[in-house]
């Protein structure tokens, strides 16, 4: 085994970190109170690489690897998850399954912009009644010939306002169940498609969420991605590299909310000295250490399977479980050693709070990560 990072990697963490604290930290407060979507910082992020960052050379996107990919959801969601989640869902959930499966005319028209940052993408799986119990999708993909046309509604979609590509999962054949799934690539500006209204969500509030509806949309036969009836797979597949992104940004958040509290405890006195000086913080610190260095463990883990082409599902569920529980228990105890400054908006933590929570409910609740884990259990 080895430890060590590549020069490549330490290269591609310092960029995310310099990138997170001198454009993402400015202006991070205000974004989340008001919702405001960062458009300005995505487009950033598409020059300096990240948006792309997973995909190959050959369409314009960064070649790197799955570790470097964790390294950087960790910077960047130690400060703005609101960002991250616009990375990981275009990297993981859409740019690689275009990659994986589409067809070569795909991968140039849709492929190549999003590689580049110039466009980006939607994952679009989740409904109104299809959330955890993914394969009871109500959207349908009726076969026409030469075209699909879809009618549906799809729910709680990240990028769903800001996105130029759709990637949607419909039903074609009811009676097949999940095997009669589909996966279509949709231009987002297609007629017959509306897009709800921003979610007020309790965090990630600056990233777009909304609900997209579907009226007679015609999609081009074309524009299927992979076989006929493998989308609820491709889907699946999707999200076993999705989680890896997540679990990262859980990472991120956990990280930046322990760094902060670190700082705090070293320089607040109370009862004549640094309250880290104080068995009951510096305990609770330890314990945050440890917890985000095994939720890093975790992460480093599932990206190095996927990069050595190894199956990664299981990993990438266990690193999802852990990381986010992590996060949720590491900001709530960051806030506990900010005391009341920690309640309020100036110092960060409280926001990684709120962060923390989606990350144990989107791309698979906790409980699913553990149906997913004991799953794979049984031989
Ligand atoms: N890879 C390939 N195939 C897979 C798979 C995987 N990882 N997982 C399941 N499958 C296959 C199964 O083998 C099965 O196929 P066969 O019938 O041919 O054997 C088929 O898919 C159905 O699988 P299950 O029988 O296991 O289906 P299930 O109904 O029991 O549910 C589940 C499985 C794991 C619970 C799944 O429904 C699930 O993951 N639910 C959570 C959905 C989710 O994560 N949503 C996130 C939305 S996206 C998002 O949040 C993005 C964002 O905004 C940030």
């Amino acid at each position: 085994m080895n430890f060590e990072f590549t020069e490549e990697q330490l290269m591609i963490r310092d960029a995310a970190r310099d990138f997170a604290q001198r454009e993402l930290l400015p202006g991070v407060i205000e974004r989340d109170d008001k919702a405001t979507y960062p458009t300005e910082q995505v487009k950033r992020l598409g020059e300096l690489g990240f948006l792309g960052m997973l995909v190959g050379l050959e369409y314009d996107g960064g070649g790197m690897d799955t570790i470097s990919y964790v390294l950087a959801m960790e910077e960047i969601s130690k400060v703005d998850s609101s960002v991250s989640v616009i990375m990981s869902v275009n990297n993981s959930l859409v740019c690689w399954g275009v990659e994986k499966y589409g067809t070569e005319a795909q991968k140039q028209k849709y492929l190549k912009p999003m590689a580049r940052g110039e466009k980006i993408g939607a994952f679009l799986l989740s409904e109104p009644e299809a959330g955890s119990d993914a394969t009871s999708q109500r959207t349908t993909a009726v076969d026409m010939g030469d075209h699909y046309l879809v009618n549906g509604t799809k729910n709680w979609i990240t990028n769903g306002k800001s996105a130029s590509t759709y990637i949607v999962m419909a039903q074609t054949h009811s009676e097949l169940k999940h095997k009669g799934i589909n996966v279509l690539i949709v231009d987002a500006k297609s007629e017959g498609i509306s897009v709800g209204p921003h979610e007020n969500k309790m965090g990630m509030r600056a990233s777009d969420t909304c609900s997209v509806m579907f009226n007679n949309v015609k999609v081009p036969k074309e524009n299927r991605l992979g076989e006929e009836g493998f989308g609820f797979k491709l889907a699946m597949k999707s999200l076993e590299g999705g989680r890896i992104g997540i679990a990262s940004q859980a990472l991120g958040i956990a990280s930046g909310a322990y760094e902060l509290a670190l700082k705090y405890a070293q320089e607040r006195k109370a009862f004549g000295k640094e309250i880290i000086q104080h068995q009951a913080i510096a305990f609770k610190l330890a314990d945050m250490a440890v917890e985000i260095e095994a939720a890093r463990f975790f992460c480093l883990k599932a990206a190095w399977l996927k990069d050595q082409g190894k199956p990664y599902g299981h990993a990438s569920a266990m690193a999802k479980l852990y990381a986010a529980e992590t996060a949720m228990k590491v900001t709530t105890e960051a806030v506990q050693i900010h005391g009341g400054y920690g309640y309020v908006k100036e110092y960060h933590v409280e926001r990684l709070m709120r962060d923390a929570k989606l990350t144990q409910i989107y791309e698979g609740t906790s409980e699913i990560q553990k149906i997913v884990i004991s799953r794979g259990l049984i031989a």
